[in-house]
């Protein structure tokens, strides 16, 4: 079965059971702070089985892009180097959410492994948690009794909470789970040594490859385990795991799923290095294949779901393992040109029928691609050269641990690379140096941002949240649940209201602010965001009543401003996209009181006269005064059919927020205008690149533009009026700027016939002392012309000791010249003579030893220091 149809399979098999099939959630997480990237199938569901959404549906399939790199489930150190993990993979799941149980999730998951794509029974073996002391958790006596209805007891193994009881992260919805093991070695193996004793041994045959998971708890921080309000069915199979099972490989690198990639990555090699390198030779170059292959769908996947790789956060982790992929091909395969890119298109290629985003997007990721690459690549190219360098300057063998990790540190250049070079030369790093830096750093980074999180309190049962902040800024409200969190030793706390008109930080557009207030007391409100679906508002302190009723108040003209501004988000999208084209797509967006900031993928700068056009449409727009039309609650088809546009990488609900302003249509959940004309004046301010084939415009709306109009105004006037008012500015500047050119000539020409006629009066002037051509004299040119002359001098006369004073902008200076030869015979050496002489002037200075300058405050003393040179001969 090749993998299309190892998936399709999977999706007709709990079609059959009444099972709705789902679309992917994307990859990259935007509202939830404990999780930066899908890790498991379940993520998108965990509000539905925290009990704070509703299910669709009580049963669901799919398959789902997961990325497991950092948190509890991290999986990076593996990729590569054994031939079953990955950073991201395919999940293929059934859910049921407070509908069938145990029984069910077992008997099919049987039927569909033995029955529908055949594998054989005896190969397959169950492990069951065995419960746990801790969390006062009895063995799972229920699934053993209904695995044994399939499979003999030899074949159940029971396992501890480490195996066999799934946790999401440190807190959250978990339960006992029963994991199904196959075994894929040879007879002759088999027979030697039961399959059973290798299960959860990391042997490379014998793997994991579906998990059931029994959700019925949820941890919370205290590490208590509470009954979530349903049970449900999480289950999770490896899809590349799979297909290797299926199609009778040794490796998932040896599937279908992988097997273009790899096979191109061997073309790029070649033609890079003329070299031809099999994968399945075994030894580093096989791990550096699989790691690049593994690394690259990552990267891909996660640009298109919009996250670009940057310095901090998920960015910053997609940045790293881009990295590490490239320093894998520049180290194995001597790749010293980007490559990835190109691999980026076979992805795109290969997933077109599953996940379309790549291949729609797959121009823009391999320019994103290919630039990270470059750029690293010039890293490692400039490590390098440092770590020559301190090969050069240093001969100790063990190398200080300082050293490498400012390469580390500073220069992103990778440990393992710097170890690999040292070593090449028979050198060696210090270990235990480096690892103390390394540790250090991550004290300070641990200390800048530990936060301490509690669990909620709940005062309401029935928490159903409202928002009613599109149509209203004050409520009644109660808080229906409150936490503290405690951040750098500051306590502060998050509410939960049962009604709020605050709207939560979403859509690029940031959260309200506000206060509520009962019984005199006002508690602000610091700003409001969303996760997993809770309106969290933030303040740093709690009422003394929580249980009040509390009026709760918008500020009302930070929204009134960032409203503007998110329509004018809408328009200038609009405007964008006609006057550049339709490749012109959002990739992100920030929608604050005093600007907007919009990201979106074009692959030039935008110029002037295009600029100016997006600008003026937007203003017609806004002088149009569109009405607002918004439709609450409509069906994504519906949505689409109204040419709305689905943003990739954005979650949307089934039931959307159309916004229409105009032709301007958008899937939107932010605040917006009744009418266009609010935004009275529509203005960007920068357009500058983000990343390649991704521009930023800046924008103001209302008062900013307003603002900033009269700023320039202003500045017109006060330029205007210097001008003495002319009738045309521009060309009295003009005037100005010519006449200036001029002067300046003239002066330049008159300096010179001035130094001219200096320097020949000065000639008259040297005497002879002691055998050497002296003179110290005080001429008034400008410190330029002086240097000149002095050099003219040397040129000319031999012998020669010369110090001329001037005073130049209200001070004095000195400056010493000496003919080369005297320098020698006579051991004189400017730089000291002039600091001498400096003294006089009340000031200091220094030089070479012909040549030197100083200068001083003190202007009377300029004579006296020429009448002290002389001193020097004698
Ligand atoms: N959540 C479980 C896992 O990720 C099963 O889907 O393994």
């Amino acid at each position: 079965m090749n993998s299309s149809t190892i998936r399709q399979t999977f999706f007709d098999f709990f079609k059959g059971k009444t099972h709705d099939i789902v679309a992917s959630a994307p990859m990259v997480i935007k509202d939830d702070p404990t999780l930066m990237f899908t890790n498991a199938g379940m993520n998108q569901f965990k509000d539905i089985f925290l009990g704070n959404k509703p299910a669709k549906s009580p049963r669901a399939a799919n398959t789902q892009k997961c990325l497991r790199v950092s948190g509890k489930h991290n999986d990076l150190e593996e990729v590569g180097v054994d031939t079953y993990h990955h950073t991201m993979f395919e999940m293929l799941g059934n859910w049921s959410f407070g509908d069938y149980f145990k029984e069910e999730a077992i008997a099919w998951a049987w039927e569909l492994l033995t029955e529908v794509y055949k594998i054989e029974k005896d190969r397959l073996y169950i492990t069951v948690f065995e419960g746990d002391a801790d969390d006062g958790l009895d063995k799972d006596q229920e699934a053993i009794d209904f695995w044994k209805t399939w499979v003999p007891e030899d074949r159940i193994l029971l396992f501890d909470r480490k195996d066999n009881f799934w946790e999401m992260g440190e807190v959250g919805p978990c339960g006992p789970c029963s994991e199904i093991h196959i075994d894929l070695r040879n007879d002759d193996e088999r027979e030697a040594l039961d399959g059973a004793q290798l299960v959860n041994k990391d042997h490379p045959q014998v793997v994991e490859i579906w998990n059931l998971v029994f959700m019925q708890y949820n941890r919370m921080a205290n590490r208590e385990l509470k009954d979530l309000p349903h049970k449900h069915v999480d289950t999770g199979m490896g899809f590349e795991r799979l297909a290797m099972v299926l199609q009778h490989k040794q490796s998932n690198y040896d599937t279908d799923v992988f097997a273009p990639l790899i096979a191109r990555l061997q073309d790029a090699v070649q033609q890079q290095t003329g070299q031809r390198i099999k994968y399945g030779e075994e030894g580093q170059t096989d791990i550096a294949f699989r790691v690049i292959v593994d690394h690259v769908r990552a990267i891909t996947f996660a640009i298109a779901d919009g996250q670009i790789p940057s310095n901090t956060g998920a960015g910053y982790v997609i940045r790293r393992i881009l990295r590490r992929a490239v320093r894998y091909g520049y180290s194995f395969f001597g790749l010293k040109s980007p490559f990835l890119c190109v691999l980026a298109k076979v992805v795109a290629t290969e997933f077109r029928g599953v996940f379309p985003e790549v291949e729609n997007q797959h121009s823009l990721i391999a320019a994103v691609i290919e630039e990270e690459e470059k750029g690293f690549l010039r890293t490692l190219d400039k490590g390098i050269a440092r770590i020559n360098d301190i090969l050069k300057n240093n001969d100790a063998k063990v190398i200080d641990g300082k050293q490498v990790f400012e390469l580390y540190d500073t220069y992103g250049f990778p440990v393992d690379l710097t170890a690999l070079i040292l070593r090449e030369n028979g050198r060696q790093i210090d270990e235990e140096g480096f690892n103390n830096y390394l540790q250090q750093q991550k004290d300070r980074s641990r200390a800048a941002t530990t936060m301490n999180t509690d669990d909620w309190v709940e005062l309401l049962e029935d928490d159903v949240e409202e928002f009613v902040g599109y149509d209203r800024l004050e409520a009644e409200v109660r808080i229906t649940r409150y936490r503290k969190v405690t951040v750098k030793d500051k306590d502060r706390y998050q509410l939960v209201f049962n009604i709020t008109p605050f709207y939560a930080e979403g859509g690029g557009q940031v959260g309200d602010t506000g206060y509520i207030e009962a019984n005199g007391e006002k508690v602000s409100i610091k700003t409001t965001k969303k996760e997993n679906n809770l309106i969290i508002h933030f303040t740093d302190a709690l009422p003394s009543d929580p249980k009040a009723k509390f009026k709760a108040v918008v500020n009302a003209g930070k929204r009134y401003a960032t409203t503007n501004n998110h329509t004018a988000t809408h328009l200038l999208h609009e405007a964008l996209r006609e006057v550049l084209g339709d490749h012109v797509e959002q990739k992100g967006s920030l929608v604050h009181p005093d600007y907007l900031r919009f990201d979106f993928s074009h692959f030039s700068k935008v110029g002037d006269e295009e600029l100016a056009k997006v600008e003026q449409l937007v203003n017609q727009r806004v002088r149009a005064n569109f009405a607002l039309e918004e439709k609450r609650a409509v069906p994504m088809d519906e949505a689409v059919a109204m040419g709305a546009m689905a943003l990739f990488g954005e979650k949307y609900g089934d039931l959307v927020r159309v916004i229409k302003f105009g032709d301007s249509v958008e899937l939107c959940g932010g605040t917006h205008v009744q009418a266009t004309g609010q935004l009275g004046y529509f203005k960007i301010t920068t357009e500058t690149a983000v990343a390649a084939g991704i521009r930023r415009i800046e924008a103001i709306t209302g008062d900013q533009s307003q603002a900033w109009l009269n700023d320039q105004l202003t500045l017109l006037e006060e330029l205007k009026a210097l001008l003495k008012n002319p009738a045309d500015v521009t060309k009295a500047l003009q005037d100005l700027m010519q006449q200036n050119a001029q002067l300046s000539k003239q002066m330049e020409a008159l300096n010179k016939q001035k130094a001219k006629a200096i320097k020949e009066e000065l000639v008259q002037k040297v005497r002879e002392v002691n055998g050497v051509q002296f003179l110290a004299e005080k001429v008034s040119l400008d410190a330029a012309s002086v240097k000149d002359v002095v050099f003219q001098l040397k040129g000319q006369i031999n012998d020669l000791f010369a110090v001329l004073g001037a005073e130049s902008d209200g001070k004095a200076t000195l400056t010493v010249i000496i003919s080369d030869n005297l320098v020698e015979e006579r051991e004189l050496h400017a730089g000291n003579i002039v600091k001498e002489l400096a003294k006089e002037i009340k000031g200091g200075g220094g030089g070479q030893k012909f040549f030197a300058t100083a200068g001083g405050r003190n202007l009377q003393g300029i004579e006296t220091a020429l009448k002290k040179a002389e001193a020097f001969l004698s």
